[in-house]
């Protein structure tokens, strides 16, 4: 898959060279112990940080199976949460954990290195900084 991003004047173009993580990386996300982290060690001291988002429209990048997702609406208070995440693997598992929420929640397949320019204005919350490829 070929990738672009608008920098300025110049187009940048690179090859995506695949669009699902690890074996050994799906493994690490998608268990009780990562779901614990997030919610009993990484939202209590993002929320120390920087408080809640108190109604506010989240953009997440690199939503996993959507545990954050569910934690940015009902710890963070977001009143709703876009969220992608490269691995089509990963955002059937958010879609299912999330049924119910249809109303708040907007996930999709996507790569944060080409994400358009607008999304890039809202607030951001649980950023991956992750190469893909
Ligand atoms: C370490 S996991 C974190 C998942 C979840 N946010 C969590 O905290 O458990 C990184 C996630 O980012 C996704 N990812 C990696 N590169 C990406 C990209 N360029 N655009 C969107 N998602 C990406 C992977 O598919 C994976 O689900």
């Amino acid at each position: 898959m070929t990738a672009s991003t608008r920098v300025g004047r110049f187009t940048l173009l690179y090859a995506v060279s695949r669009c699902e993580v690890s074996a050994l990386e799906f493994a690490l996300v998608n268990n009780p112990l990562r779901a614990g982290v997030q919610r009993y060690f990484e939202a209590p001291r993002l929320l120390a940080m920087g408080g809640p988002t108190e109604g506010g429209s989240v953009l997440e990048m690199g939503c996993g199976r959507g545990v954050g997702t569910g934690l940015i609406l009902d710890r963070f208070e977001a009143d709703r949460v876009d969220a992608f995440d490269l691995d089509p693997r990963m955002v059937r598992r958010a879609r299912r954990r999330l049924t119910g929420r249809a109303d708040r929640v907007r996930l999709w397949v996507g790569d944060a290195s080409t994400i358009a320019r607008r999304e890039m204005g809202r607030s951001i919350a649980w950023v991956v900084a992750e190469k893909s490829g």
